[in-house]
């Protein structure tokens, strides 16, 4: 089982969109599947097909549970959409939690123990998208998924940005994650007529560590991507011809073959 992060303090770089895409590749490719929602405007919960407010069951309450002790049942938070991606949503009551985590004692690990249960399903791949600022519901991320994987648009690239993803990778790994590991960085939003590859790389290997595996497989900027987000659809089924497929088609086989590559 790989619980996977998808990790950038900066926003917009497209980590719910890749979330949701990987999500249904995955599925395509006959892998079980969960995508966790953690961010209080819950893109990933819509980009699926589903209303956050027409939901009560979401991962907020889920949370709430644990800080007040409280049994649940795990599969009645657990959503299936029309393409057949499971999810545990979100909606903006995580913002209420944020602000309880602070008295709890244990606050990083409320997410670990909510999500326990998962354990018991034995999924591949549980997918976790965070919100897009730094705070204790990104240090309950952290602290529970093994793998993160970057997703870096070159147009929003800056030293800082990285600085601060760096230190906060380093400060989970010596505090509360020891054995968190980075799986690799993902280009998007890559625009292959400005996109100077090589320059990007190397600032990305001097900010993050020699040892650091970017993905070969780009994924560019492709309009039928932010289309299918708004119908509640993955790419793959909006058009599956299109560049957009094409690219994550090839983004999530050269990701199958990395992670296969690594430890179970
Ligand atoms: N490859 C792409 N081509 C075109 N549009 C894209 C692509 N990737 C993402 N987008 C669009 O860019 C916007 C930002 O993407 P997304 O919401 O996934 O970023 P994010 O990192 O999750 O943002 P936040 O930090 O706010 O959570 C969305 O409107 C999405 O549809
Ligand atoms: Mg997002």
């Amino acid at each position: 089982m790989h619980k996977i992060g998808i990790i950038n303090h900066k926003g917009g770089v497209g980590k719910s969109t890749l979330t949701g895409n990987l999500g249904a590749f995955l599925n395509k490719s006959k892998k079980k599947v969960i995508l966790i929602d953690m961010d209080p405007q819950a893109s990933l919960t819509m980009s699926l097909g589903f209303k956050p407010d027409n939901i009560d069951k979401n991962i907020a309450e889920m949370m709430t549970n644990i800080i007040e002790n409280k049994p649940f049942d795990i599969r009645d938070y657990i959503l299936r959409n029309e393409e057949d991606i499971l999810l545990i949503p979100s909606g903006q009551e995580l913002t209420k939690i944020e602000l309880l985590l602070h008295q709890e004692i244990g606050r990083e690990y409320i997410l670990k123990k909510a999500l326990k249960q998962l354990n018991d399903f034995s999924f591949d791949f549980i997918l976790v998208d965070p919100p897009p600022f730094i705070s204790l519901i990104t240090v309950n991320i952290l602290s529970y998924v093994e793998q993160a994987l970057i997703p870096i648009s070159p147009d929003f690239l800056s030293y800082k940005a990285f600085d601060i993803l760096s230190d906060s990778l380093n400060n989970i790994r010596n505090k509360t994650n020891s054995q968190l590991e980075i799986i690799g960085i993902v280009f998007n939003f890559a625009d292959l007529r400005t996109f100077h590859a090589k320059d990007v790389m190397d600032i990305t290997k001097k900010t993050l560590g020699d040892d650091i595996y970017i993905f070969k497989s780009i994924i560019r900027a492709h309009t039928g991507i932010k289309e299918a987000q708004i119908k509640g659809q993955s790419i793959l089924t909006y058009d599956p011809k299109s560049i957009g497929s094409k690219d994550y088609e090839n983004f999530v086989n050269e990701f199958l073959e990395v992670v296969n590559s690594g430890k179970e």
